[in-house]
This record gives C-alpha cells, sequence and structure tokens, in this order.
C-alpha cells in the first residue's frame, strides 16, 4: 500500500497521540480487568484523553475537527447506501459511519468509567447491576474495536491508502488513488488541484461547516 502519490498532512499530533493513548490504556484495561486500582486509574486516565480529544474537537483545527466530521443522520445513510454498491467515497477526515463508530467509543468509554465508580459507592453496596453493566458494556467497547480495527484495515485495501499508517503520520494521499471505487466523489472537487491542505478536508462534500 506504499503510495508516491503526493501527501496531505490531515491528523494533527493531539489527533493521533489521544488516538494511540487511548486505544493503549482501553486495551490494557480489558487485559488487566481485574477492578483493582490500576484498572480503575488505567480506566480514568482514559477518560483524560477522551476528554482533552473533545475539546480539541471544538477548539482545534482542520480534520481533527468536528466541523469537519461530525455525522448527522442524512450523511450515514447516504454513506451506507454508496458502501453497499461498493461506492463508498473516500474522505480526508472520517467518513460518515466511521465517525459515527469514534462518537459511539467514546461515549462507551465514559459509560464505563461511570458505572465503574457506581459499582464501589457506598449507595449501591450489595447491588449488582452497576457491575454487571460494566461487564456488558466492556465486552461491546471489545466487539465494537474489533470491527473498527477490521473497517480501518478494509476501507484501506478498497482505497489503496493506509489508514493505520495515516494516524501515525498524519499524512494522506492529497488526492484519491486510480481504480479507487470514489475517484472524483467524497474528496475536494479538484482532486488534481494543489494540496490546501487539512482544510482541504472540510471542503469535502458530506460535511458541515
Ligand atoms: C476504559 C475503561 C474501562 C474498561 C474497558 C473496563 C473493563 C472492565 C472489564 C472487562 C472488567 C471485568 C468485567 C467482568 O469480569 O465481567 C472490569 C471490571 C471492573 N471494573 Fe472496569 N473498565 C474500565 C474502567 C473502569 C473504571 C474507571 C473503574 C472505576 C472505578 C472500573 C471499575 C471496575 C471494577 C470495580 C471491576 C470489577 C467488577 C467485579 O468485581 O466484577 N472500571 N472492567
Ligand atoms: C481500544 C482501542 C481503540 C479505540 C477506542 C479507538 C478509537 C478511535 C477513535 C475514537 C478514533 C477517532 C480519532 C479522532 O478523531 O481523534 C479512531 C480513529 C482511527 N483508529 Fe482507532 N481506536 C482503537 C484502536 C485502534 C487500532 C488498534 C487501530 C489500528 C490497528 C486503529 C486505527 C484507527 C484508524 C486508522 C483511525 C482513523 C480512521 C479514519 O481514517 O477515518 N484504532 N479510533
Amino acid at each position: 500500500m506504499k503510495s508516491s502519490r503526493q501527501s496531505i498532512l490531515v491528523w494533527d499530533p493531539v489527533v493521533r497521540i489521544t488516538h494511540w493513548a487511548v486505544a493503549a490504556l482501553v486495551l490494557w484495561d480489558l487485559y488487566e480487568d481485574s477492578g483493582g486500582p490500576l484498572h480503575r486509574n488505567l480506566g480514568y486516565a482514559a477518560v483524560c484523553v477522551v476528554l482533552v480529544r473533545v475539546a480539541w474537537g471544538v477548539a482545534g483545527p482542520g480534520a481533527g475537527n468536528f466541523r469537519a466530521w461530525l455525522p448527522d443522520r442524512s450523511g450515514v445513510v447516504a454513506y451506507l447506501k454508496a458502501a453497499v454498491t461498493g461506492q463508498a467515497p473516500r474522505y480526508l477526515s472520517h467518513t460518515p459511519l466511521g465517525a459515527l463508530m469514534m462518537l459511539v467509543l467514546w461515549a462507551l468509554i465514559l459509560a464505563l468509567a461511570a458505572t465503574g465508580w457506581m459499582s464501589r459507592l457506598d449507595m449501591l453496596w450489595g447491588e449488582d447491576w452497576p457491575k454487571d453493566i460494566h461487564g456488558v458494556l466492556a465486552r461491546l467497547l471489545l466487539a465494537l474495536v474489533g470491527l473498527h480495527i477490521a473497517a480501518a484495515i478494509l476501507m484501506s485495501l478498497v482505497h489503496k491508502e493506509n489508514l493505520i499508517l495515516s494516524m501515525v503520520t498524519g499524512k494522506k494521499p492529497a488526492a484519491p488513488a486510480a481504480g479507487s471505487p470514489s475517484v472524483g466523489t467524497g474528496e475536494s472537487p479538484n482532486p488534481s488541484a494543489p494540496p490546501a491542505g487539512v482544510d482541504s478536508a472540510d471542503r469535502s462534500p458530506g460535511r458541515r461547516g
């Protein structure tokens, strides 16, 4: 998937560092699931990183800002319809469906911290339901993380670009690959135009702003 195409910076360092920090903390917590002090601190640390990222989504620049990718219903439906016909357009920022997944993953992490905290409250002593919900949410998160990784690999193959490496370097090819199903759609209006930096992500069809 190595590409000679010209690349532009899409994901700034805050987006990349918070992504890999959240991923590491959550995977560690799913493994170290004793409910002990380490488990609890890792969970709260994940919440802090998510909150930093959400603040950056409001105040930060370019493709990481919510304006570039916050999904709406019509965007998700249109993307799903295109995807079932094998024509899922390429996006510089998150696709509408990917964006929905990002929001669900963050929400699950916050809900896990809330139920984890509740499971230790004196007020709820003897109650099993906070622990039960915590366990169910953790299993759901694990399943969705699996789906998230599979989708990142699949879309990398479909669009002939390494999305996982992009989350490391921050860079994506400026224009879609030749032969990718999305040439000329879901992209900057003129894919052959000189790279306009991350702002081009904001101008892609299907996004607000
Ligand atoms: C990223 C966030 C978190 C993840 C992915 C996570 C995941 C898990 C998992 C997989 C279990 C084992 C559940 C089972 O055996 O059915 C567990 C247990 C537990 N977690 Fe978390 N957790 C997170 C955050 C927290 C936080 C912030 C707290 C804070 C108080 C917490 C408190 C607990 C406790 C007390 C248990 C033991 C429950 C029991 O005794 O069965 N967790 N967690
Ligand atoms: C617990 C683990 C993980 C969680 C909770 C998670 C969550 C997220 C979230 C919330 C985003 C949005 C990033 C942002 O806008 O700040 C994202 C993006 C992304 N994640 Fe993860 N992630 C996890 C693990 C992974 C792993 C292991 C990989 C790769 C093997 C991966 C690949 C990606 C990619 C490629 C994107 C960007 C997708 C795009 O181009 O639209 N993630 N992830």
